[in-house]
């Protein structure tokens, strides 16, 4: 029998998310944005505890956790909702909010699941590309919003895949141009913790203002508990109350949830993440100027950069030869491109700038150097 003709049509349409590859020995892994410091000591002390308990379900509604954000955020538990992941919430949102044939904006590139989950539902896309140099272009997307009268925008900022990043100035703009009535402006900060740009939005200040907005955040980053699954989203107590009407019963598992609060507590493992990101992302600009390397500058952990040869086939040595992987920018039609994590340690980026070096330079003698 042929599945394909029961699915629903737009299912077709989906590629598959593309996940970076399991962890092997050896394998120095710059494919999914993960913190390679590895998870918070407090917060390993805090699972082994908590193991004898997994034969209970966890607490549906998560409210130990939605207290002590509520607490870190200066909002009320009403305001927040928990999910199995940043992502579950993307999904939600679509599941909540389109129907068939109704419009789902956002700017192009940006995070896969924004496609992904507008396509389940069936919804009219509209993807604003951004500048020649991957930035934001506001006077687009304006123009495009009162063309297009979208439903749904879906922002990220810092962006993944590129790393760059709007002001303040220029979300309000898109803020007071569009009509609260009739379209949520879904503003997904999953690496927001790593941000030093003094023009960067106060989203948590600007919702107060702004009704419509509501702000995705994630502890896999910066709290190290990508492979736990936990994620929040932060909205008015209508909006979460509708949003809760569609997730999944025990959404969020127990540990969890017993990790994120031991994460929240530990804010010695908070700064050191931060600064050594931050530390090695400026070290990684700086050996990518110096070698003439095309990137983007970035306020996430992960660099976005051109490197200028075949793709493919510099992907495969690094793997193969180097130990090192990298993702592929090649879905986003950008096939010299990659997106590698910022390393956390020194020692690490001149392991992965010598690796590229290396095989760039072979690349390139070969005859494959391409743009
Ligand atoms: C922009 C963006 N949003 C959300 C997520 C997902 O976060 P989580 O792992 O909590 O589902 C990611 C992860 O890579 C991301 O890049």
């Amino acid at each position: 029998m042929d599945f394909a003709k029961l699915a629903n049509p737009q299912i077709l349409r989906i590629k598959p998310y593309v996940p970076g590859r399991l962890i092997e020995e050896d394998i120095l892994k710059l494919a999914s944005n993960e913190n390679l410091l590895g998870p918070p000591e407090s917060v390993v002390r805090a699972l082994c505890e908590h193991a004898t308990m997994v034969n209970y379900y966890p607490d549906s509604d998560c409210q130990e956790v939605r207290q002590a954000l509520a607490d870190h955020w200066g909002i009320t538990p009403e305001e927040i909702i928990m999910g199995n992941g940043a992502v579950e919430h993307i999904y939600n949102v679509c599941t909540a909010f389109i129907s068939p044939g109704e419009k789902v904006m956002f700017p192009w590139p940006s995070f896969a699941i924004f496609h992904i989950a507008a396509t389940i539902q069936d919804a009219h896309l509209e993807m604003v590309p951004l500048t020649p140099d991957f930035q934001f272009d506001f006077d687009l997307l304006i123009q495009r919003y009162r063309e297009f009268s979208p439903k749904l925008i879906f922002l990220n900022n810092p962006n993944n895949p590129t790393g760059s990043w709007f002001s303040e100035q220029e979300l309000v703009r898109l803020l007071e141009a569009v009509d609260p009535e009739h379209t949520l402006i879904f503003l997904d900060e999953a690496y927001v913790q790593f941000v030093d740009a003094a023009d960067f939005p106060d989203s948590l200040k600007l919702r107060r203002e702004f009704p419509n907005l509501v702000i995705l955040r994630t502890f896999a980053k910066i709290y190290g508990l990508a492979g736990l699954r936990i994620g929040a989203l932060i909205g008015p107590p209508q909006f979460i109350d509708l949003i809760n009407r569609v997730r999944d019963p025990f959404n969020v598992n127990r540990l969890a949830q017993v990790a994120l609060l031991a994460a929240l507590k530990d804010e010695a493992y908070y700064q050191k993440s931060r600064e050594l990101v931050i530390r090695d992302r400026n070290y990684l600009m700086q050996k990518f100027d110096e070698r003439g390397i095309r990137y983007v500058p970035t306020q996430t952990n992960f660099l976005f950069f051109d490197s200028g040869v075949d793709g493919e086939e510099l992907f495969r040595r690094m793997m193969e030869e180097e130990k090192i992987t990298m993702r592929p920018m090649t879905g986003y039609g950008l096939p010299s491109w990659f997106r590698a994590s910022v390393p956390s340690d020194l020692a690490q980026c001149d392991r992965f700038l010598e690796a590229l070096e290396r095989q760039r330079t072979r690349l390139i003698e070969e005859g494959l150097a391409v743009g």
